[in-house]
């Protein structure tokens, strides 16, 4: 079934009606226009519009505070905007939650686990949720889980815990994956490792919505990256252009002068 970029109505009225299956083929992943949400007086996403082109990683940095994770969750039908228009795969995320949910993948910054679960478990309880999961056996060979299986989830070092993060961020088999400072904390050897395996998920087609607040991870993994300061975008290109345009050496110093200040500075 084709669909177009207008509600389908309902036969009871002007209702849109929910969809079951997302587009094929859409060319862009995520298409956001006038994206704005307030939370009381503190303005997260003020006018944000942008498009993730299908089968990039696209990346988001920003100090903290910055409208990130704002950003992320409404992209995943999470929060809902104030106001804007939003296009995730095709559908909207409110409305069709329950088709996009089959096609996204999500690391969430907050992300936990019940601390007893253990390696196999968590994958096999992801692996339910979904109509076509993948087979969680081949993720954990793959992201190097296999001594790891019978481990709890509380016992897991953090790169090990981020590859399982990643592991069932990639279990229903998504066409859109997001990763919310994935390799936050870790140390240099595990962050190289899960640029591995992100650099996978790209070669498999899957789409990358990659939150991070590392510089050289940025310039190793995504396509184009977007620069958001205080809800706002202040540069939005692939990452040699952000440096050429800056007139700054490095990609570091480039983003910190667009970042400016954060919650916590
Ligand atoms: N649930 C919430 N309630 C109130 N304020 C929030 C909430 N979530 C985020 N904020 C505020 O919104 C702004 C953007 O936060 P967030 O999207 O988490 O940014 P980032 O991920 O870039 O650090 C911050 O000022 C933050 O304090
Ligand atoms: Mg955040």
């Amino acid at each position: 079934m084709i669909f177009g970029k207008t509600p389908i109505p309902s036969r009871r009225g002007s209702q849109p009606v929910q969809v079951d299956e997302a587009p094929a083929d859409p060319v862009n992943s995520v298409e956001a226009s006038g994206l704005t949400k307030r939370y009381g007086d503190t303005v997260a996403l003020d006018d944000v519009s942008f498009e993730v082109r299908a089968g990039e990683v696209f990346g988001i940095v920003g100090a903290n505070g910055a409208g990130r994770t704002t950003l992320v969750e409404c992209v995943a039908g999470l929060r809902r905007p104030d106001l804007g228009h939003l296009r995730v795969l095709g559908l909207d995320p409110r409305r069709d939650a329950q088709t996009l949910r089959r096609h996204v993948g999500i690391h969430l910054q907050q992300s936990s686990l019940q601390d007893s679960l253990r390696v196999w478990e968590a994958l096999d309880l992801y692996a339910s949720f979904y109509k076509s999961p993948v087979d969680w056996n081949s993720l954990i060979e793959r992201w190097g889980l296999a001594d790891k299986r019978r481990t709890a989830v509380s016992k897991l070092s953090g790169g090990f815990r981020q590859r399982l993060f990643i592991a069932l961020a990639l279990v229903g088999n998504p066409r859109l994956a997001i990763l919310d400072e994935l390799t936050t904390g870790l140390d240099s050897r595990a962050r190289r490792s899960t640029w591995r395996l992100v650099k996978e998920m790209r070669d498999d087609g899957v789409t990358v919505l990659l939150v991070s607040h590392y510089p050289d991870e940025i310039e190793s993994l995504c396509d184009r990256v977007m620069v958001l300061r205080h809800g706002r975008i202040v540069a939005l290109d692939a990452p040699a252009s952000l440096v050429e345009a800056s007139g700054r050496r490095t990609l570091e110093d480039a983003i910190i002068d667009l970042e400016g200040g954060g919650d916590d500075q």
